[in-house]
């Protein structure tokens, strides 16, 4: 008897937290999720944008977890640039929202280039690495150029 008690209530919880996950997130909430994201991927491709720049020294291991990472944030945030949130007070400029499709293929374009980082960094060339990283920089600045409210 007493199995069958904690059987229903693992049940009971795990469907109050489905039931949770699968609620419409509040505005206020996608915008601090986007935004962590971001934070994240600022805080995983900044060690990579210094050694391609020559500031830090080249560690492949650094480069390949990295670039892990942010294979799979890249696509993370783009979900969260829902019109419900675009009263909300955020850097993101009105463009995200007037020019979506822009603003897409901005975000692909991030995509494709973390992808290709991905697999360079598994090639073990320090060169290429290096010129891959310089065009991921690329687009995460296109985006910001035209997208997110001047810092
Ligand atoms: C397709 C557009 C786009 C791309 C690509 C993009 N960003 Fe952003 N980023 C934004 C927008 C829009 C904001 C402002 C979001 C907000 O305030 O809700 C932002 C905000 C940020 C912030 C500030 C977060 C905060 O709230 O403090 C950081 C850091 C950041 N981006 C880093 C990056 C990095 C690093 C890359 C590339 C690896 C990147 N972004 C690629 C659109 C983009």
């Amino acid at each position: 008897m007493r199995k069958s008690g904690v059987t229903v209530v693992v049940a009971l919880s795990l469907g109050a937290v489905a039931g949770a996950a699968l609620a419409q997130a509040k505005p206020e909430q996608l915008v601090r999720q986007r935004q962590a994201v971001m934070i994240l991927q600022g805080k995983y491709f900044g060690p990579l944008a210094g050694m391609a720049q020559g500031k830090a020294p080249y560690n492949a291991d650094i480069v390949r977890r990295n670039a892990a990472f942010l294979d799979n944030l890249s696509r993370m945030p783009w979900d969260a640039f829902d019109p419900a949130t675009k009263d909300v007070k955020s850097n993101a400029l009105p463009a995200v929202f007037e020019q979506q499709d822009k603003f897409k293929e901005a975000a692909s374009r991030l995509e494709n280039e973390l992808h290709k980082l991905y697999e360079v960094s598994r090639s073990g060339d320090e060169n290429a690495v290096k010129t891959q990283i310089g065009a991921v920089g690329k687009a995460c600045g296109a985006c910001h150029e035209n997208f997110r409210q001047k810092q």
